[in-house]
């Protein structure tokens, strides 16, 4: 529930108000009045499940369309055999596309037993012209779509679906907005994601993030840490800060602010123990940064700075303005000036154009780099990106060779990076208890790794300092240290 509105308050018989947010607590309220009028004549509680495909920003907007749905009186529920269901959706790379066509397919035989049940889609896929044209034509049972500007007026666009009892579809092509105080429902009492900022103007050739979250845009500092200052207030105790291109934020804003300020000033919060980011492009990763970062307490060991190739000739077709020898430098510097710091990337493999020549170089930067981990993925063709019109795309058995090739040496070097923290007692902090053996917890060090320890589910939300007994590759199993 939000905290400090009272829905039941709100006149239903005004107006909606024009200003935001409180157009959408109106509409909250009026949806709280529908849900409670189905709910009864049903004899139950109505329930709805938000699914998230993609990335942290993805997983943050879902928690804030969860808020809005708890507010109204939604039960949350599972899995998809519920009242509502809402897909928040990616389109990064196409497979993402297609396990949300495959699982549509899914819902609509879940709908033909449950003829109260709306089914929902936003998110980046839905920017695609193409994604909406084919939901019409072969997906005519969803109830309601709309896309990544307008995530806001969820509220809204919901009491129009009721009322119309038609198929509301509503795409904005972009949006200068940024509407605060929303509810919102954490997956996590004790951390979060916050938005820093939304949206990416760098135009990496391959990519469709500019096209679907539209122009870089900066939250104001205060706004930030009064969100941050509200959560810690509400037992947060680590923060994730998003956006695309974290480096770069604030630059437009009057007067500007460096992303490095802005951490030194959210580190001065009561209550925040751990600070995260995400993601850092290497071109606008400064001097200021690492020295922040450095003699930081609450700065997490962790950096994702996605390299994407190693190739100067494909990092430049690729638009990322940085050479092999600029990334190797940078990261050089990090690992020097922050030893005990975890590097991880992204690395795209087939990009058009690209050789085994090229697909070497990438592994020379991961073998010189030492990444603690490296998510691979094949490159995937985004219609309207300058990549899909370049010519040479790449065979499909450079792809394969070269996949393997770089995955074997990434998975190597994860490994014995990860055993050099054998036998050490760091900080962790209690996030969950496992799933399969659920006498063991399940921690995060500082430096992102996972450790399972025995422990009970009171410590859920704390920092314990562990052990580290026994290397499984990618994670651990500890003990409590009671030293
Ligand atoms: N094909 C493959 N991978 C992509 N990424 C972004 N666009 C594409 C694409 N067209 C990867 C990049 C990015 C990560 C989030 O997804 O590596 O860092
Ligand atoms: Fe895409 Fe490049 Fe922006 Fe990342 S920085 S979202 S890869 S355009």
């Amino acid at each position: 529930m939000h905290k400090d509105i009272d829905f039941n308050q709100i006149d239903l018989n005004s107006q909606p108000p024009a200003a935001e947010p409180a157009r959408q607590y109106y509409f909250i309220a009026k949806l709280r009045q529908h849900v409670k009028e189905e709910s009864e004549r049903i004899g139950r509680p109505l329930t709805a499940n938000v699914t998230t495909f993609g990335c942290q920003m993805n997983a943050r907007d879902s928690e804030k369309l969860a808020g809005v749905l708890e507010c109204a009186g939604y039960l949350p529920a599972e899995t998809e055999e519920a009242d509502l269901v809402l897909y928040n959706t990616c389109t990064v790379r196409d497979n993402a596309n297609q396990r949300v066509y495959g699982r549509l397919g899914h819902l609509n035989s879940i709908k033909k037993k449950n003829p109260l049940m709306k089914i929902a889609l936003c998110g980046c896929m839905m920017q695609e012209e193409s994604v909406i044209e084919k939901i019409k034509k072969s997906y005519r049972f969803v109830d309601l779509i709309f896309g990544t500007h307008n995530i806001f007026k969820f509220a809204e666009l919901l009491c129009t679906m009721f009322e119309s009892g038609r198929t509301v579809i509503d795409i904005w092509k972009d949006t200068s907005q940024i509407v605060e105080d929303l509810p919102v429902d954490r997956k996590y009492p004790f951390k979060s994601g916050i938005n820093i900022m939304f949206g990416c103007n760098n135009f990496c050739s391959y990519c469709i993030v500019p096209y679907v979250r539209g122009r870089e845009r900066s939250r104001n500092p205060e706004d930030i840490l009064k969100e941050v200052k509200s959560l810690a207030a509400d037992g947060v105790v680590e923060i994730m800060l998003l956006g695309q291109n974290v480096n770069s934020y604030g630059k437009n804003l009057v007067p500007p602010v460096s992303f490095a300020e802005l951490l030194q000033r959210v580190e001065e919060i009561d209550g925040i123990e751990r600070i995260r980011f995400m993601t850092s492009h290497p071109k606008d990763l400064s001097e200021e940064l690492i020295q922040v970062m450095k003699h930081s307490k609450k700065i997490c060991r962790h950096l994702h700075l996605p390299l994407q190739s190693g190739s100067t000739r494909i990092l430049q077709a690729m638009n990322r303005r940085y050479t092999k020898e600029q990334y190797l430098a940078l990261a050089e510097k990090i690992r020097k000036e922050i030893p005990d710091i975890s590097i991880t990337t992204d690395i795209i493999v087939g990009f058009p154009g690209e050789t085994m020549e090229d697909i070497e170089e990438t592994i020379d930067v991961v073998k010189k780099v030492q990444y603690d981990n490296a998510f691979t993925f094949i490159y995937s063709k985004r219609t309207g990106t300058p990549a899909a019109s370049m010519p040479n795309q790449v065979p499909q058995e450079i792809i394969k060779q070269g996949f393997d090739q770089l995955l074997e040496t990434v998975q190597e070097i994860a490994k014995k990076r990860a055993a050099l923290l054998q036998g050490k007692v760091l900080p962790a902090l209690a996030e969950e208890r496992n799933v399969q053996d659920n006498t063991l917890i399940t921690g995060r060090l500082s430096n992102n790794m996972i450790v399972h320890f025995p422990g009970s589910p009171a410590l859920l939300g704390k920092i314990i300092n562990v052990r580290l007994k026994e290397c499984h590759g990618f994670y651990y199993l500890g003990e409590i240290d009671h030293a």
